[in-house]
């Protein structure tokens, strides 16, 4: 028996420089699936190590600089390529060369205005100097509705205008931007044709892309075409409770138990009751999230990228019997849980590529239910919460209960809703040894409760 991912090469595999690559979702066209193939392959993660990069936000103050900056940090982060924003203009070239020489960082973002031609040339040889990459993106919008609201938002509460008038604060601000307006300089088509950058117009209605150098730039560039900013909830449920779950046993494609089915109708309910626009709701292969969604009377989209992690050997014991007949993997497991891969199986870091796809989906689409497990709802999640790779495999995804995620100003509010259906609960926390030597009683520790 294959395990999952072995499968998936085989089923859905490209050929790509003469290598077998995977393609992790079903997807509409063959372009596509090649770009896709290419660009999210686990062995593409980019090394940066002897090149950093200086990602330089250009634009003058509410342009959603900040907005950028932020998001493409959580999201680079994530795919596991330790970036850091650096906003203060004074001390952030400094802190630059601090980080990526004795932090170990590969991209920096410097989110200052850096509207004038001078400024953006002696940052370029200070970069040069040093040896890092460049690459430029400028935020361009001319639409006062989106200027107003962008103030309104973020910078009327921010700590500027503490305990100021907000009329007062949006006139002040409004001040502000006239300011900078006089030393403006965007990039130019003809005399930066030599730089690397993005120009993004009116919260991408247009963008303008010069001389990507590399990998990176090209994976920022691909993000930043698909991020947008309409309003919207994402949902995040676990299936009903399975078979499996009830056993306390990991893994497998059993169907759902009593409870599970009563779940799902529940879900049916809240999901109806919340008139949600032009829902897209998205299960993964296995029957457990597919008879979940039935419960809906929506359709919905499967999802392959989507299944539980793969644990190899691993599928379908029990964590007392994972101790009893490989007690090195247990405890290897619990002492780095995201980067440990199950022999023949996958670690928490492979799933995150694996789902990137779904991410870079869930980015362009609006209002969407995913209908998962329980790994792949803490990946999701850690991405959507901008969670390090340490927490990530122990954010708390309760089954029968759905976590609902709206966008505001920076991040995402987030709403636990329990259900109140009764379900086994699959999470076990780290024990406190997690030495190889240890006695089962002690790697028992934290096992949840099971039939
Ligand atoms: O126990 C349910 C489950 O979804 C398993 O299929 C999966 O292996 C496990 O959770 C993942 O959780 P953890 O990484 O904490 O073992």
């Amino acid at each position: 028996m294959k395990s999952h991912a072995e499968q998936e090469v085989l089923h859905a595999g490209t050929v790509c420089n003469g290598t077998l690559v995977p393609v992790w979702c079903c997807h509409r066209c063959m372009y596509s699936r090649f770009l896709r193939s290419v660009l999210f392959s686990p062995a593409s993660v980019p090394q940066l190590t002897n090149s950093p990069t200086l990602i330089v936000m250009v634009g003058l103050p509410a342009r959603g600089k900040t907005y950028i900056s932020k998001k493409l940090s959580r999201y680079l982060n994530w795919i596991g390529v330790p970036t850091k924003g650096q906003a203060c203009a004074t001390n952030a070239l400094k802190d630059v060369v601090i980080y990526f020489s004795k932090e170990h960082g590969q991209v920096a973002v410097f989110d200052a205005t850096n509207t004038t031609r001078e400024r953006r040339i002696s940052i370029v040889s200070f970069s040069k100097e040093k040896g890092y990459k460049v690459f430029f993106v400028e935020s361009i919008c001319d639409d006062p509705d989106i200027i107003a609201q962008n103030i309104t938002e973020v910078k009327v509460s921010s700590p500027d205008y503490l305990n100021c008038d907000k009329d007062e604060a949006q006139a002040d601000f409004l001040k502000r931007i006239e300011c900078y307006k006089q030393t403006y300089v965007p990039l130019d088509d003809e005399k930066d044709r030599h730089l690397s950058y993005i120009k993004i117009f009116n919260v991408g209605s247009r963008y303008l892309v010069n001389r990507v150098q590399d990998h990176i730039q090209s994976r920022i560039v691909y993000y930043l075409m698909n991020i947008h900013v309409t309003p919207r909830s994402i949902f995040l449920s676990r299936h009903g409770e399975s078979e499996l779950n009830l056993l306390g046993r990991i893994g497998g494609d059993s169907g759902l138990s009593p409870r599970g089915h009563k779940y799902a109708t529940a879900l049916g309910g809240f999901i109806k009751g919340q008139h949600i626009k032009d829902l897209k709701v998205w299960t993964s292969h296995m029957k457990r999230t597919i008879q979940t969604a039935e419960h809906l009377g929506i359709p919905y989209e499967q999802w392959k990228a989507l299944n539980e992690i793969d644990a190899g050997v691993c599928e379908e014991l029990t964590y007392e019997d994972i101790q009893e007949n490989h007690p090195e993997e247990f405890a290897l497991r619990d002492q780095d849980k995201y980067r440990y891969r199950y022999p023949k199986g996958e670690s928490y870091e492979d799933l995150v590529h694996r789902l990137e796809p779904v991410i870079m989906e869930l980015e362009r689409q609006e209002n969407v239910l995913v209908v998962c497990h329980q790994a792949v709802m803490r990946c999701l999640l850690a991405y959507l919460l901008d969670k390090t790779a340490d927490e990530l495999p122990y954010l708390k995804c309760p089954l029968h209960t759905v976590l609902k995620l709206t966008p505001v100003a920076y991040g995402c509010r987030v709403e636990h809703i329990c259900l109140n259906i009764e379900a086994v609960n699959t999470h076990r926390e780290r024990p406190g040894n997690v030495d190889v030597t240890r006695n089962p009683e002690e790697a028992l520790k934290t096992i949840p409760d099971h039939f």
